[in-house]
């Protein structure tokens, strides 16, 4: 007779609390209605098939979004077969540090080794099938050459350092160069044309991003990183520099790529190689251009360097082994092979002696009484120099028959104004420098998007 009340008390209470969750889920349901916004649209840039492992080929696509805050289900349909598809900021977060609520990602899927790569591709988003392009496929292992990557340039009219940049890392033995152009003035982008022409460059055209939601110009510096991930897909060379045009990768002693296969094969786990970054201090080397035989290139035998001033580093990476890539380093690794499989160690970055190269960072720009330059130190060899120096001429030659104005009217100091680097603002140029810029030169913006997809 005592325990009857107690029954029945607990089940008045299961019944109150199952009200009080009921009452709740449906709180939270019209809250999580009311607060989270469905997804916003992406924008899918390029995608790819390629090798991770002996046994595992990788589907990547590489694009932008809003900062996604609903959950959804993706895939990967190839024939008939299903792979589940996982979404990855390249920033880390979303919104990312800089407050950039367009963020850079990789939708990545990983298929057998056997997987009939020829058949239609589509993507599944929740109910949702679109059918994508593969923009390179290449499942198989990459075995050599060394591939330069630069980084969306806009703005950008330095069209003397286009031979400098060219001629210096085709001297050290670089296959390929890969310059992803937002904008540049018109006789940067006929040089680039003359490179593209002898097929060492390809330019890879990376427009703004068109008006998804109003608000795709909060995309931090144009998608540097989606860029320097899609390049890594994208080239052919079993090395990738990941690099800026005003950074210049050289070793002292050895040719680069040399240096780079030997010291892969005395430490298989390297993952990237990483240089230190030094700052060269140059005259300005702007404005008028037109007497181009006066162009001396004897300035980069030696220069102002401040080693100190600057921690960081840019990398030179194994195409198979970073998971993805940033503008200093890479963010992730593939395991290496071996009896552990998935609890496997990672490849890693290996510290490049300073001794035996580092990447140079001549910056005309540079701020000579807010750095510690050190004072003058040898930089180029004069094999090199003379190298760059016969190169430009023998272009020159033919380049100033159909370009009679060579000027080059200065940008640095304006872009540095309506640009700078600040560690708690999303840099945006196209919305803080277009007044700014818009007269200052003869500028092509990279205004081509039928390729991009926006689901
Ligand atoms: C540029 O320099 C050349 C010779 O070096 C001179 O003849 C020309 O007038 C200059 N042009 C301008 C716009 O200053
Ligand atoms: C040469 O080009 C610059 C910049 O594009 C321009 O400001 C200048 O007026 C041009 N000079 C001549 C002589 O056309
Ligand atoms: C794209 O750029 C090219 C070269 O600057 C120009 O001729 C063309 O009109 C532009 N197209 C659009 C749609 O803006």
């Amino acid at each position: 007779m005592k325990i009857l009340p107690l029954v029945y008390n607990n089940r008045f209470y299961v019944l109150i609390s199952s009200i009080a969750v009921l009452i709740y889920l449906c709180i939270f349901e019209y809250l999580w209605a009311e607060d989270v916004p469905p997804n916003s649209p992406m924008i899918i840039v390029s995608s790819y098939f390629h090798y991770i492992s002996d046994s595992t080929i990788g589907f990547q696509a590489v694009g932008f979004s809003k900062c996604r805050n609903r959950p959804e289900s993706w895939a990967l349909l190839l024939g008939e077969r299903r792979y589940p598809i996982s979404l990855e900021y390249l920033q880390f977060a979303c919104p990312n540090s800089m407050g950039c609520i367009w963020v850079d990602y990789r939708l990545t899927a990983e298929l057998p080794f056997d997987v009939d790569l020829n058949q239609p591709t589509v993507l599944v988003r929740d109910d949702s099938e679109t059918k994508i392009e593969i923009t390179a496929s290449q499942p198989q292992k990459r075995t050599k050459g060394l591939d330069i990557c630069v980084a969306p340039i806009y703005y950008y009219n330095f069209w003397v350092r286009i031979v400098e940049f060219v001629e210096l890392y085709r001297q050290q033995g670089a296959s390929h160069i890969y310059i992803y152009v937002s904008s540049a003035s018109k006789l940067v982008d006929d040089m680039l044309k003359i490179y593209e022409k002898q097929g060492l460059v390809t330019v890879v055209r990376w427009p703004e991003l068109p008006k998804v939601d109003g608000t795709t110009e909060s995309v931090f510096r144009l998608g540097q990183h989606a860029a320097m991930l899609d390049c890594l897909m994208r080239s052919k060379g079993r090395y990738v520099a990941t690099v800026d045009m005003d950074d210049y990768i050289f070793t002292r002693h050895q040719n680069l790529v040399e240096y780079l296969e030997d010291e892969e094969r005395k430490n298989p786990n390297i993952g990237s190689f990483e240089f230190h970054m030094v700052h060269v201090a140059q005259e300005p080397r702007e404005a008028n251009l037109t007497d181009w035989r006066s162009i001396d290139f004897s300035g980069l035998l030696q220069g102002d360097m401040c080693d100190k001033c600057y921690g960081n580093f840019k990398a030179i990476h194994i195409a198979n082994r970073p998971v993805f890539v940033g503008p200093h380093n890479a963010g992730r690794y593939y395991r290496r092979p071996g009896f552990l499989g998935a609890l496997g160690w990672q490849y890693e970055e290996f510290l490049v002696p300073k001794s035996v190269g580092v990447s140079h960072h001549p910056r005309y720009a540079a701020r000579r009484h807010e750095l510690d330059f050190k004072g003058v130190q040898p930089f180029l060899s004069k094999e090199m120099v003379n190298g760059i120096s016969r190169k430009f001429t023998s272009v020159m030659e033919e380049f100033s028959k159909t370009h009679p104005n060579l000027t080059a009217p200065p940008v640095a100091e304006r872009m540095m104004g309506c640009n700078p680097f600040n560690p708690n603002a999303c840099q945006v140029p196209y919305v803080t420098c277009r007044n700014e810029m818009r007269n200052v030169d003869h500028w092509i913006f990279a205004n081509e998007s039928s390729h991009l997809l926006v689901l």
